[in-house]
């Protein structure tokens, strides 16, 4: 009798089934959830939402071309979470999405949120992928669950450095950092490449990345009559330095930076100061016009998201589309099942294409020199 019945409830299961699969009413789409944490909010929010933008491209993007992995008809799902440029903040969403359970995360903005969160990831086997966050330290431990799709700060401050000595021959530079890691990073690199190339450095000065009132710091640096600033920050403060620049009659001094300062927005937050002609900053990657499918890409993205552009959107896209093909290859959006797989990449990216150091940084990145003419972001080359 128990057989009977057990027998009979299997073969309503199993005609349910068929029915499921022949008409679509009852077949289930496997949700993934693919996360991302950044400031959203705050004086970085631009930049931010620029590259939260780019991962939700991607999701909406997958989901509507349709996907199968393992057979299975998938739907992504995008978790957004802010970490308003704030290590704690973010290491508390790192956890939130380890809890979630999402399959992977392509996200962080800042290397000083990038750097403890990495953590939190490799200790719950979920990888990230960041497009933004550059500080060389980030890949140090060498873990599977780490990647970065740009260049990291070893190449854009050796860059600024070369380009001080070689191009703009200057003698005698003052260094300023916010005093993150991002920040601290980038400069120290700086200072060691232009000093190794005989520049004199005449300052060392440190500010915070909350700071907007920088008169001491720069009245002190005009004394050195340095040729330039080399600023390891963000665009928040490097807006009012720029102003207060101009204030003190520091017209003639040329301003470097790395990808902190090389966004559209800098312009704005300059209040388009005289000054901001003066600036040459590095980003990771190309410019959208020489990037394999940029122009196509960028039309996409200004119609979804009018205005909002910045500069590294189309590498969290990238990313988002990496950890999609490591699972299509895997046959699974199981992290253990495709980690190995993720580490082989080999994808032909809107960016360039992407292969993985068994570090987890990306092979031969390249990277793109700018300045600012008549307000307006423009490569050198
Ligand atoms: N590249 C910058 C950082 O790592 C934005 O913090």
């Amino acid at each position: 009798m128990e057989i009977s019945r057990k027998l009979f409830i299997a073969a309503v299961v199993a005609g349910m089934g068929s029915i499921g699969v022949s008409t679509g009413a009852f077949a289930q789409e496997q949700v993934i959830k693919i996360g991302h944490i950044g400031p959203v909010s705050g004086p970085q929010a631009n930049m931010g939402k620029d590259d939260e933008n780019g991962a939700r491209m991607a999701v909406d993007e997958l989901n509507a071309k349709g996907m199968e992995i393992g057979g299975k008809k998938v739907k992504f799902v995008f978790v957004a979470e802010d970490d308003g440029a704030d290590p704690k903040q973010g290491t508390a969403a790192s956890q939130k999405l380890c809890d979630e359970k999402i399959a992977g995360a392509v996200t962080f903005l800042n290397s000083g949120v990038a750097i403890p969160s990495s953590k939190v990831f490799h200790d719950c086997g979920i990888p990230m992928i960041t497009g933004a966050a550059t500080n060389p330290d980030l890949t140090k431990p060498g873990w599977d669950t780490t990647y970065r799709v740009i260049a990291n700060d070893n190449a854009l401050g050796a860059a600024l450095a070369d380009y001080t000595v070689k191009t703009a021959k200057l003698k005698t530079v003052a260094v300023v950092d916010d005093r993150t890691p991002y920040g601290q990073g980038i400069a120290s690199v700086y200072k060691a490449t232009v000093e190794k190339l005989g520049v004199k450095v005449v300052a060392n000065e440190f500010t915070n990345d909350k700071a907007t009132d920088f008169m001491a710091i720069l009245t002190s640096i005009k004394a050195k009559k340095p040729d330039a600033i080399f600023y390891g920050g963000m665009y928040g403060q490097a807006g009012p330095m720029l102003r207060q620049m101009q204030q003190l009659g520091m017209n003639n001094v040329k301003v470097f930076g790395g990808d902190g300062l090389c966004i559209p927005d800098l312009a704005n937050v300059a209040a388009q100061a005289k000054t901001l002609a003066n600036v040459v900053c590095a980003d990771g990657g190309s410019t959208i016009e020489k990037m394999p499918g940029g122009k196509d890409w960028k039309a996409r993205y200004d119609a979804k998201f009018p205005g909002q552009f910045q500069v590294y959107s189309p590498y969290f896209y990238d990313g988002v589309m990496i950890l999609a093909d490591a699972m299509k290859r895997a046959n699974s959006w199981d992290p253990k099942v495709y980690i190995p797989f993720l580490q082989k990449t080999d994808y032909q990216g809107v960016t360039s294409k992407i292969r993985f150091e068994s570090n987890g940084e990306m092979k031969d990145p390249t990277y793109t020199l700018s300045k600012f003419v008549d307000g307006k972001k423009t490569a050198l080359d």
